[in-house]
């Protein structure tokens, strides 16, 4: 019988969408044949150990995970033993196998399985993916393997398989790519001989269809894979877009007067901060206004005239400066702003400053030959 998660989903497809029942076939004879089946947890259908192989197996290979499976098992024997331990200990077994979260969550999940279905985990992926920790394709793995429930799986390595053999051009991440794999996770499900096709799937990503040198000439599916059709093995599954770099302005003031330049201290947060640079101004304000008030208290402004822009690149975005440099007719008596500090262009090379704005300086002072 389907369960109802299973059912709805079918009952979403267009009639016969995806469906290839030679696909499930051709897995369930190369598992058979090829697959492994001598993993620990592969030795039973306690729901219990099925359930901490696939946590564990989240993010973790295979060889990384069996001792750390097999000790568990001997200090927590049991879901009951597991939830009422006391959560250092549960950590201390965990610890090195790395996403901590895990390993709270495992917990968690155990004692919900005590105290909401008397230590029995549900043989339903839907009840399943309510607990903690429990994502829908961990859910179907451990309902399969546990109770052979037909329900489907969609991992990193399935996604890797599908991408390859459907030819599926887009990024597996992006939310329509994926509602589209588990359309077909769904309509590939045989009748008969979920574990094994679970299994296969599993094997093929992790054995075959590897991401760095897939052994396309043992694959199965070699026959009917669309990526190796194509020549595009090496290309799919789509990576993950870079995202574009976010670009800041920054109008900054290069306020010279004689061998000297008003610096101002930055706040302690945020970039460069304590350290020493330009004044700056909002950018796309009206550049007279703004520098007006910028230098009431400073001076009389002699002259304003644009530098050449530039950007600076940080890792989380891109700043694109606008400097301007005012000479200033007569410098007032004090320098009004808390913060701010008149620079002798001599030690401007040791100044605590951002590396572009000296560089910046440097250029002025030398271009003006002010270092004189
Ligand atoms: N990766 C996730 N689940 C697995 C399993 N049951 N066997 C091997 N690798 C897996």
């Amino acid at each position: 019988m389907l369960c109802p998660t299973e059912s709805q989903a079918r009952a979403n497809l267009a009639p016969n969408d995806f469906v290839d029942p030679s696909f499930s076939a051709t897995v369930i004879a190369w598992q058979q044949q090829h697959g492994r089946h001598a993993l620990p947890w592969q030795q039973t259908r306690d729901a219990y150990r099925v359930w901490l192989s696939e946590i564990m197996l989240q993010q973790t290979q295979v060889a990384a995970v069996i001792p750390y499976y097999q000790r568990f098992l001997v200090r927590f024997p049991d879901v009951q033993s597991l939830a009422a331990a006391p959560s250092e200990e549960v950590m201390a077994h965990w610890s090195g196998l790395g996403y901590y979260t895990r390993a709270r969550n495992l917990q968690r999940c155990a004692q919900r399985v005590v105290a909401q279905y008397g230590g029995v985990f549900p043989n339903d992926p839907a009840l399943l993916q309510d607990l903690p920790g429990i994502g829908r394709s961990t859910a179907a793995a451990i309902a399969a393997f546990s109770y052979g429930a037909r329900a489907a799986i969609l991992d990193g390595n399935v996604k890797r398989v599908f991408a390859r053999v459907f030819g599926i051009d887009g990024y597996p991440g992006a939310k329509p790519i994926e509602d589209a794999m588990w359309r077909r996770a769904v309509a590939l499900l045989p009748e008969q001989g979920v574990e094994s096709y679970t299994q296969g799937l599993m094997d093929l990503g992790a054995t075959l269809c590897v991401r760095g040198k897939p052994s396309c000439h043992r694959c199965p599916l070699a026959q009917r894979c669309v990526a190796l059709a194509t020549d595009r093995v090496g290309l799919l599954p789509v990576r993950k877009p870079k995202k574009a770099i976010p670009e800041k302005q920054s109008t900054m003031l290069v306020i010279v007067d004689q061998r000297q330049v008003l610096l101002e201290q930055r706040p302690d947060s945020g970039i460069w901060g304590g350290l020493l640079s330009l004044p700056e101004i909002t950018p796309g304000d009206n550049l007279e206004l703004a520098v007006a008030r910028a230098t009431a208290a400073i001076g009389e402004v002699a002259s304003c005239e644009a530098l050449r822009p530039f950007t600076h690149v940080f890792t989380h975005f891109k700043l694109q400066i606008s400097p301007f440099q005012i000479t200033l007719a007569r410098r007032a008596q004090v320098v009004a702003e808390a913060g701010q500090v008149w620079y002798p262009a001599e030690r401007l090379a040791d100044a605590p400053l951002p590396a572009p704005v000296k560089k910046l300086l440097l250029e002025i002072f030398r271009a003006a030959d002010l270092f004189a």
